[in-house]
């Protein structure tokens, strides 16, 4: 029998928010906050229920983590996957698939139809994702059409998705862990 990883994978808990972040500052860098994806987080809470983070399984220290922020595609509530973060010397050990998948069955069990993410390809294409026809989806900003990819969470609920990709709950609330993040 193969022995279970030194690390296990835990819904996010609002203590995580600080190395969260510190893992995508160093991991993205102050870019991240112009990209497009962006734009589509701001003010807007991520789902709680599909935060999970990769903790060590001795020091509980944080190795990973990946959330999912609401969205709607013309107008149908859809999810965008990311950030995704490792920590840079714990890669290649399976953790990011581990945290998307345990992201994605999440995001089926709390009756999300379709994900949509801008990324690489052959990465994602891991856990099921493909690219989108070009201009099946317009995000709010520019993005390089052959990293825009989608998964549908019931079948075949893609292709019906199609049209400006906003923010959801736009009046929203920003959130005390956006504050704690210091985005506020
Ligand atoms: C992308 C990232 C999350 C992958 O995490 P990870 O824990 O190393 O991923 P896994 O161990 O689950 O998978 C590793 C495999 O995916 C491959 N892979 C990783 N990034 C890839 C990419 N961008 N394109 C294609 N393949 C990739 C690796 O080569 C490895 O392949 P192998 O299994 O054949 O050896 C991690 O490299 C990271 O944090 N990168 C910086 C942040 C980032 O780019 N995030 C994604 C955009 S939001």
């Amino acid at each position: 029998m193969s022995e279970p990883p030194p690390w296990r994978i835990r819904l996010e808990q609002p203590g995580d928010a600080a190395s969260i972040e510190a893992l995508a500052a160093m991991v993205f860098g102050p870019g991240r906050y112009a990209k497009s994806a962006y734009r589509l987080r701001e003010g807007v809470d991520p789902d709680p229920r599909l935060g999970f983070v990769a903790a060590d399984s001795a020091s509980q220290a944080l190795l990973g983590s990946v959330r999912f922020w609401p969205i709607t595609v013309g107008g149908e509530t859809s999810l965008l996957l990311g950030p995704l973060a490792v920590q840079p010397g714990l890669r290649g050990r399976g953790i990011g698939i581990a945290l998307m998948q345990h992201g994605i069955d999440a995001a089926k069990a709390c009756g999300y139809a379709t994900v949509l993410l801008v990324g690489d390809e052959p990465y994602y294409a891991r856990v099921g994702f493909a690219r989108l026809p070009p201009s099946r989806v317009r995000f709010p900003g520019p993005v390089n059409v052959t990293r825009v990819l989608g998964l549908s969470l019931v079948s075949g609920a893609l292709l019906s998705l199609s049209g400006a990709v906003t923010r959801a709950r736009i009046d929203h609330p920003v959130s005390a862990q956006a504050a704690a993040l210091g985005k506020i």
